[in-house]
């Protein structure tokens, strides 16, 4: 199991410097420019719920999906008390409609092969409104290879103590998946590891998947950029729609029965 309660634990500590309000806020702007406000939002691996959270604070209703019952935990722990609604689950819900669903920071690269992705991405078109929007942050499959650090080091004060998180990646570049171990080494207890198994697409890959799966991708973006992306660009952010003839078909699914057979 990966972001496992231990994980889990030093997971803000780790990324503290990762600036949650700034990129909720580029989401909106983003979102406005497709004429999306969104009332009900959709994160996907919305982990300790950083960007679900404050999306909530901007009065957006809120639904994280995480498969980590500890990374949800501390999600809800953070809505409460930012004083937020937040509604989590494990899985993706059915039957239900979002106006935005998210995906942020490579929680689409865990999924363990191209299928799941496709599925996932079929689920979200069914969960979309038809003038929805959906945006992906995932891994830049062209740059990968040459921008990965094998090897890394990280130190970071978490409540006023020492943690140091060592980093290993291994790339198959073949199969399009990285092995990344970390070993977490706390000033005062035991250390542990947890290894990640992720894999990438290139965006010529991603949008084919994008489109078997029903949707339009109308952009991509450098990750939190309003500009063009280069091979210099770790994390892609890919905004799609539900494709038009997808849109024509779900409102003649619409129709009543006996407007249906004029
Ligand atoms: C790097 S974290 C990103 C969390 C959050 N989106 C953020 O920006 O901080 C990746 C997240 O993906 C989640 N994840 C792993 N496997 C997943 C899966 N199969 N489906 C959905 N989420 C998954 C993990 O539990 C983790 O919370």
């Amino acid at each position: 199991m990966t972001f496992d309660s231990q994980y889990a634990a030093i997971y803000d500590g780790i990324y503290s410097a990762k600036d949650y309000p700034f990129e909720c806020a580029f989401l909106l702007k983003l979102f406005q420019q497709y004429n999306v406000v969104p009332r009900r939002l959709l994160d996907f691996g919305c982990g300790t719920g950083g960007h679900a959270v404050e999306f909530a604070a901007h009065g957006i209703e809120v639904m994280g999906v995480d498969p980590s019952p500890h990374m949800l935990r501390s999600a809800a722990w953070k809505a409460q008390e930012r004083g937020v609604p937040f509604f989590a689950s494990e899985v993706l819900p059915v039957g239900e409609s979002f106006d935005a669903i998210v995906s942020l920071f490579a929680a689409l690269n865990y999924l363990p092969n191209r299928n799941a992705v496709e599925k996932t991405l079929c689920q979200f078109r069914e969960l979309i409104t038809d003038a929805g929007i959906i945006v992906l942050d995932v891994y830049n499959g062209a740059a990968v290879p040459f921008l990965s650090d094998h090897a890394r080091e990280k130190t970071v004060l978490i409540d006023g103590k020492k943690l140091v998180r060592r980093t290993q990646t291994k790339i198959d570049w073949v199969k399009q998946r990285l092995e990344v171990c970390f070993e977490c080494i706390p000033e005062d207890g035991d250390a542990f590891r947890e290894t990640h198994l992720l894999r990438y697409e290139t965006a010529a890959e991603f949008t084919e998947l994008a489109q078997r799966a029903g949707l339009e991708v109308v952009s991509i973006l450098p990750s939190f950029r309003f500009e063009v992306p280069t091979l210099q660009d770790y994390n892609l952010l890919y905004v799609c729609r539900r494709h038009p003839s997808q849109s024509e078909r779900s409102s003649l699914r619409k129709q009543p029965k006996n407007n249906a057979s004029n």
